[in-house]
């Protein structure tokens, strides 16, 4: 019998105490509700982790999204709110948020995860906020856990909520996942806190990531940054000893395929395009990691190679705005909208505009029936995690399957091995391989499309949940952490 029994009532698996999951971004407390499918939009870990604790209940604890002011009483309060998945928040001061936040996490840990040194900001100051807030983290999951809570920590921006924790005397299981990519060890050592950060992650009892590549490079860098012993399970450094995994994260297939057959949007009638036009669309929020003005050039080399195709295709874009606060992001939005321009400028003839640029978010129901219209889904981020969006198009295509054109350097190309795999950074390959999909004989894009689905329609989000509180409650009782 599988450890974890999800009739048992909301929050508890059979073996297990309450599951507390815990990740900076949080829903509202709407959209939490199983029947508001959400504003989307929100990137992968909310969506996973809203789709597999709507399932089994517990609670979520995060961010609020608000910075309080410093030392007012809101600023210690964990605010709750009560239902089937209850919602504890806490907010944090304008310093907090700029430090730790924009600073630490968006703009120091976000580029390393993702190979980006160059783009990398050095502070101390962002450091050290990291660091209170990541205690301050702990203080609150101390205040609202019980005795056999199961807690689950999620993403960069809490690597040491575990070491704050196990100070504060809490003895029950902590599980870690890293939602983004893990670089190579040469990579992650370019911080100067790679070690500290490194051991203060043995404080969790099972650290998961997305691919065997990312888990081979933190073993990696476990080994170069304090030594210690790995056992091809699990890592073990002064006295204490976590086990990692791969657990590839998935999505909710059948609200996709729902909607893809119930919704009446259609991005043709949107647009106003010809029932014959062909469409390629993407989806991404709006970071410089996801590779759109690459993917905008490898259409506009397509279009020089291809004249027969001026007129008769149309790439829509769709740019979720994210983190508008952090320069490189600005840049990267003026950078998409300049080349979009550019294009336009170029090709477009008659009302044939060959650049549609969306700049908003868009219902789960309406991105369902935009992938279910389109041709071609050019998923192309010149690095990242797992990108569900991939999975999500896959899952929507409810009539005559689209080809998925997915990057090598997304983990879910691990995955979807059936997908028209390109390098991003390889423009006039990806303009080839964008030709051959748009193509695609039918019979082959189904063969490939059914051989994709059975991976997305097993690897579910909740496979994904189930797998890990699963490994984390078969980890070893703990012999003990050192402090560091
Ligand atoms: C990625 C990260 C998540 C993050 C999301 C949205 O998916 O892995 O941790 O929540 O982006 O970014 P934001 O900064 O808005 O939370």
């Amino acid at each position: 019998m599988s450890i974890v029994d999800l009739r048992h009532p909301p929050g508890y698996h059979s073996a297990m105490g309450r599951l507390v999951m815990v990740s900076n971004r949080v829903p509202s407390a709407a959209d939490l509700d199983p029947e508001n499918r959400g504003a989307g939009a929100v990137g992968g870990l909310v969506s996973a982790v809203r789709a597999s604790l709507v399932e089994t209940g517990g609670m979520w604890v995060g961010w609020s999204g608000r910075a309080s002011p410093r030392r007012s009483p809101a600023h210690r309060a964990v605010s709750r709110t009560p239902g089937p998945v209850e919602l504890a928040t806490i907010d944090l001061t304008a310093d907090e948020s700029s430090l730790f936040y924009t600073g630490f996490s968006n703009r120091t840990l976000w580029p390393l995860l993702h190979s980006f040194i160059e783009r990398m900001q050095i502070r101390h100051d962002t450091y050290r906020a990291y660091r209170r807030v990541n205690r301050r983290y702990a203080q609150a999951l101390s205040a609202t856990l019980s005795e056999g809570d199961v807690v689950w920590i999620h993403d960069y921006h809490l690597f040491s909520v575990a070491h704050e924790l196990r100070r504060m005397g809490w003895k029950g299981k902590i599980g870690f996942f890293l939602h983004t990519p893990f670089p190579a060890a040469d990579v992650f050592s370019v911080l100067p806190w790679a070690g500290e950060l490194l051991a203060s992650m043995l404080a969790y009892d099972l650290i998961g990531v997305h691919t065997r590549r990312y888990l081979l490079n933190l073993v990696d860098a476990f080994g170069v940054e304090l030594g210690g012993d790995w056992n091809g399970f699990s890592f073990a450094y002064g006295g204490s000893a976590s086990r990692l995994g791969v657990f590839p994260i998935g999505i909710d297939p059948q609200a996709f395929r729902k909607a893809a057959l119930a919704c009446r949007e259609s991005l043709p009638r949107m647009l106003g395009l010809p029932p014959d036009e062909k469409i390629i669309i993407g989806v991404d929020r709006l970071d410089y990691t996801k590779g759109i003005p690459h993917r905008l050039q490898a259409f506009s080399t397509m279009l020089d190679h291809h004249r027969d195709l001026r007129g008769a295709v149309t790439f829509v874009q769709i740019s979720n705005p994210s983190r508008a606060r952090v320069p490189e992001y600005v840049r990267e939005r003026e950078a998409v909208e300049r080349l979009t321009g550019r294009i336009n400028g170029r090709y477009s003839e008659g009302s044939w505009v060959p650049v549609r640029y969306l700049y908003r978010n868009f219902s789960q129901e309406t991105l369902a029936a935009f992938y279910r219209d389109a041709h071609v889904n050019m998923v192309t981020p010149l690095r990242d995690g797992m990108n569900l969006i991939a999975k999500e198009f896959v899952a929507s295509q409810v009539a005559d399957p689209g080809v998925l054109v997915l990057s090598s350097l997304a983990g879910a190309a691990a995955e979807l091995t059936d997908a028209v795999i390109v390098n991003p950074f390889d423009v006039d390959g990806s303009a080839s391989s964008l030709y051959k999909a748009l193509s695609m004989p039918a019979r082959e894009r189904r063969s490939r499309w059914e051989r994709m689905s059975r991976v997305v329609e097993s690897r579910t989000a909740s496979w994904w949940s189930r797998s890990f509180t699963e490994q984390l409650l078969a980890t070893a009782e703990r012999s003990g952490y050192t402090l560091s």
